[in-house]
C-alpha cells in the first residue's frame, strides 16, 4: 500500500453491536470526500454488521487476531477467519494488549507474519511509556520494538505495514505529544527504516500517531510532514469529532 493520510478509529471495548452500526454509518455518511483512508476497528462482535453496512468510504479493522489459522485456541479469533469475513486491516501490538495480555515483540512477530500471509494489511502499533520518555531513551526503546517485530520482514512483506507511534503517556490522558515531539519521533523511524531497507520504503510507509488525538489537536499534528495520520481512540466514539479529524487532513 502506497503512504497514505489515514484516519483510523481504535473503539478498544466500547460500544454495543447497535450503537457501533449507528456511529459507523453516521461517519460513513458525514465524512468529507478528501483523500483519507478511514478504518474503524470495532470489537469483534461487531466485524460482521459493519462489513454487511459498509460502504467504500470507510474500512473496517480487527484489533487483534491469533497467529495459529484454528486451533484449540479458546476465546481466540485467527487472520484467518478474519480474511473469511472480509475484514482486510488488523491492529497488532497495541501498548493495552502488550501490557495487559502480556503480548511481546516476539509474539508479535509471529502475529505479524501470521496476518500478512492471509492477505491483511497490519496496522503496527509501537510507543515508549513515561519513564523511558523522562530518561530520554523513547528512540533506542521504539526502535527496539519495530526491530524486534517487524525487521524480519522483506521489503515487499513491509509494504503491507502502516506504523502507529503512540506514546504510552498521551493513550487515554488528554496529554497529546507535542506535534514536535511527534514529528521528530516520526522522521527518526522513517530514517531507521531507510537504514534498514531503503529510502523508497521509508519513503512509503505510512506512520500514524496516536495518543489523544482530538478535533483540536489533529490539523497540527497531520500537519507535520512525517505524521501521515492518527490512530484515535476516545475521540473515535463520537461520530462527529471522529468526522472532524477526518477533516483534519
Ligand atoms: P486515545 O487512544 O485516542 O483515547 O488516547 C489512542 C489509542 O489507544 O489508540
Amino acid at each position: 500500500m502506497a503512504r497514505k493520510n489515514i484516519a483510523a478509529g481504535n473503539w478498544k471495548m466500547n460500544t454495543s453491536v447497535s450503537e457501533g452500526v449507528s456511529i459507523f454509518n453516521d461517519i460513513s455518511t458525514n465524512r468529507i470526500d478528501n483523500d483519507a483512508l478511514v478504518i474503524i476497528a470495532p470489537p469483534f462482535t461487531h466485524l460482521q454488521s459493519l462489513i454487511d453496512q459498509k460502504k467504500d468510504n470507510v474500512e473496517v479493522a480487527a484489533q487483534n487476531c491469533h497467529f495459529e489459522n484454528s486451533g484449540a485456541f479458546t476465546g481466540e479469533i485467527s487472520p484467518e477467519m478474519l480474511k473469511n469475513m472480509g475484514i482486510k486491516y488488523v491492529i497488532l501490538g497495541h501498548s493495552e494488549r502488550r501490557e495487559y495480555f502480556q503480548e511481546s515483540d516476539a509474539l508479535l512477530a509471529q502475529k505479524v507474519n501470521s496476518a500478512l500471509d492471509n492477505g491483511l494489511h497490519v496496522i503496527f502499533c509501537c510507543g515508549e511509556p513515561l519513564e523511558v520518555r523522562k530518561a530520554d531513551g523513547q528512540n533506542n526503546f521504539v526502535a527496539a520494538q519495530l526491530k524486534n517485530g517487524l525487521f524480519h520482514l522483506s521489503e515487499k512483506q513491509l509494504a503491507n505495514i502502516t506504523i502507529a507511534y503512540e506514546p504510552i503517556w498521551a493513550i487515554g490522558t488528554g496529554e497529546t505529544a507535542t506535534s514536535q515531539q511527534a514529528q521528530d519521533m516520526h522522521a527518526y523511524l522513517r530514517s531507521y527504516i531507510a537504514e534498514n531497507y531503503s529510502q523508497e520504503a521509508a519513503n512509503n510507509i505510512s506512520i500514524l500517531y496516536g495518543g489523544s488525538v482530538k478535533p483540536d489537536n489533529a490539523k497540527e499534528l497531520f500537519g507535520q510532514p512525517d505524521v501521515d495520520g492518527g490512530l484515535v481512540g476516545g475521540a473515535s466514539l463520537k461520530s462527529d469529532s471522529f468526522t472532524d479529524i477526518i477533516a483534519s487532513f
